[in-house]
């Protein structure tokens, strides 16, 4: 067991855990952070994202010992951000969810897209968000929410 040290949306905080423990573990069963998702648990579906260092990154790969004094921001803490709310309400002004499992996961990616390149065209919102899948919704519903967000949103990023 290892003391580790962070900080999560804007708080330190510290736990005792095994050091090879998954970031997305500890988010969901000791700091009730549910909004990350397991879907695949490989890296491949999206559905765990959290920003570390404002980096876009899949929590279900990332041991606790590679997040020492990182901050960790996940769907939880961006939904409190101005840029966090717009894209709640663009997602849902456009129908871009339906069960709502890969949505938490979209908005950290979309949020991560739009802090690099603030009016994406279509094919860069792909390729943004080719790292998500969903299962449900078709993807030109997102592309017209992270689009709107864009637009409605101009200048939060
Ligand atoms: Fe982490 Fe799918 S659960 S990428
Ligand atoms: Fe169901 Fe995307 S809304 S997986």
């Amino acid at each position: 067991m290892n003391k580790i040290e962070f900080t999560l949306n804007h708080k330190p905080v510290s736990i005792e855990i095994n050091p090879t423990t998954r970031l997305l573990d500890i988010l969901r069963n000791n700091f009730e952070l549910t909004g990350p998702k397991e879907g695949c648990g490989e890296g491949e579906c999206g559905a765990c994202a959290v920003l570390v260092d404002n980096k876009l990154i899949n929590s279900c790969l990332l041991p606790m010992g590679s997040i020492v004094d990182k901050h960790i921001i996940t769907i939880e803490g961006l939904s409190q951000s101005p840029q966090g709310i717009k894209l709640i309400e663009a997602f849902g002004a456009e129908g871009a969810v339906q069960c709502g499992f890969c949505t938490p996961g979209m908005i950290m990616a979309s949020h991560a897209l739009l802090s690099k390149n603030p009016h994406p065209t279509d094919e860069e919102i792909k390729e943004g968000l080719s790292g998500n899948l969903c299962r449900c919704t078709g993807y030109s519903m997102i592309i017209n929410a992270v689009k709107r967000a864009a637009k409605e949103g101009d200048g939060l990023w």
